[in-house]
């Protein structure tokens, strides 16, 4: 029996993933940063908006299909940008995008990831989108650009909320800083997974060597115990509108800037001519204090939602969640942890399991508020109580 036999929904995916990984690696991809409010936040803003089910209205020929970008996608899901998939599962990037790829959904490869986009564009193109850590030497940047264009990515995302390096204490206490030096306790927490020491570095090791960051610039491909901060590679605190501008130029295909979280700054990113923007807090893996992107989405999709696309990520686990984004304004959610959960447990399957499973609760949830189209899905099916939902109904 497989651990993912067992796994009925994401949090039960994230206790075999927790069973799986050193707690390192578990605690980096599950923790956020600080007292970890906004992670908690994030849940309960979704929680606390309720719905209206719909009855006696023949939902047999219900779809979660919808169009992003003008092309048809198998619901308004895609794989956010997390660098730790491929320290979850062995070229977890390539799993996790095979997986998005049978299940028609778009994927992200990030930066820091540690599959090469020339392999992710090799074995798994469906759609494919590369999302954008800024060096402070901005031609390193240039670079990557052109190397996705020429490795016909569809969208690249800029990433605009990692201005410094966020509070995350737990890292430090794990052993897990860079540059990184194993630490006693680092190991005795490797020893204590066998399994992952043997299937995910192992593998690394007897292969490639340890694992490198693939996309990174050619100078600073080392692996993954060198400090891009310290060392001043990647710095994001100058980056402003200025730089989106010139991506805009470099980059011909959908430009989208995520991490966005207010209506000036949506405003702003119509103005320097965006395809889309990801409303996101990081996955409250940033600043602690942030508000909920769920609470920001109606006042940004209101202002900018007929003139460029609005996504959203931050703390999706359901599928219900994704019809109150939808509802709200949204076009489409990424996921990070959910689906990197799955990735953990059980690589491709397990990255099938988790998009499979939140996909069949939104179709549940479509049929029980009535709606047989994602276009149908709109603020109607909110509970607008005093209490809770004033934002919802607005
Ligand atoms: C382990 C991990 C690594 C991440 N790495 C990146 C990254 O390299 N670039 C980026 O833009 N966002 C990164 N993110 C943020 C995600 O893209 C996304 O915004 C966030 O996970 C959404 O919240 P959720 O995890 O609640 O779904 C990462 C998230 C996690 C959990």
């Amino acid at each position: 029996m497989s651990a993912l036999d067992d796994c009925y929904n994401v949090f039960d995916l994230r206790d075999a993933a927790k069973r799986k990984l050193p707690k390192a690696m578990f605690e980096f991809v599950d923790r956020s940063t600080e007292d970890e409010v906004a992670l908690r936040n994030n849940r309960a803003a979704f929680e606390k908006i309720k719905l209206r089910h719909r009855s006696l209205v023949d939902v047999s020929g219900r779809s979660t299909k919808t169009t992003l970008f003008g092309k048809e996608i198998a619901a308004p899901m895609a794989i956010a940008p997390t660098g730790a998939a491929g320290l979850c599962w062995y070229e977890g990037e390539l799993e996790l995008a095979k997986a998005a790829a049978k299940m028609k959904i778009p994927f992200t490869l990030a930066t820091g990831a540690m599959t090469s986009m020339e392999k992710i564009a090799k074995e798994a193109n469906f759609r494919l989108w590369f999302q954008l850590y800024v060096w402070k030497q901005r031609e390193l940047s240039y670079q990557l650009i052109e190397r996705a264009k020429n490795n016909g990515f569809e969208a690249l995302i800029v990433t605009t909320d990692t201005i410094v390096s966020p509070n995350r204490e737990y890292n430090a206490r794990n052993g897990l800083q860079l540059p990184f030096t194993p630490t006693v306790r680092f190991t005795m927490d490797i020893m204590q997974k066998p399994g992952w020491f043997l299937n995910v570095l192992m593998k690394y090791l007897t292969t490639i060597g340890m694992p490198r960051n693939e996309n990174y610039p050619e100078p600073y491909r080392r692996n993954i115990g060198a400090d891009p901060f310290r060392q001043e590679v990647m710095r994001q605190d100058s980056l402003n509108w200025d730089d989106v501008k010139i991506f805009r130029d470099k980059w011909p295909g959908i430009l989208m800037l995520k991490g966005i979280n207010r209506v000036d700054d949506a405003l702003k990113a119509v103005s320097a001519g965006v395809d889309g923007i990801v409303v996101s807090n990081h996955g409250g893996r940033n600043m602690d204090s942030a508000a909920a992107t769920i609470d920001m989405l109606p006042e940004i999709a209101e202002a900018v939602g007929d003139k460029i696309t609005v996504l959203l990520d931050s703390g999706i686990r359901r599928g219900s969640d994704i019809v109150k984004a939808v509802a709200r304004g949204a076009k489409c959610v990424l996921t990070g942890r959910a689906t990197l959960y799955g990735t953990a447990v059980g690589g491709e399957a397990g990255a099938l399991k988790a998009i499979n499973i939140i996909r069949t609760e939104m179709d549940k949830t479509m049929a029980y508020t009535g709606c047989n189209r994602v276009d149908e899905i709109t603020t109607d099916i909110f509970f607008a109580d005093r209490e809770t939902n004033r934002m919802a109904a607005s």
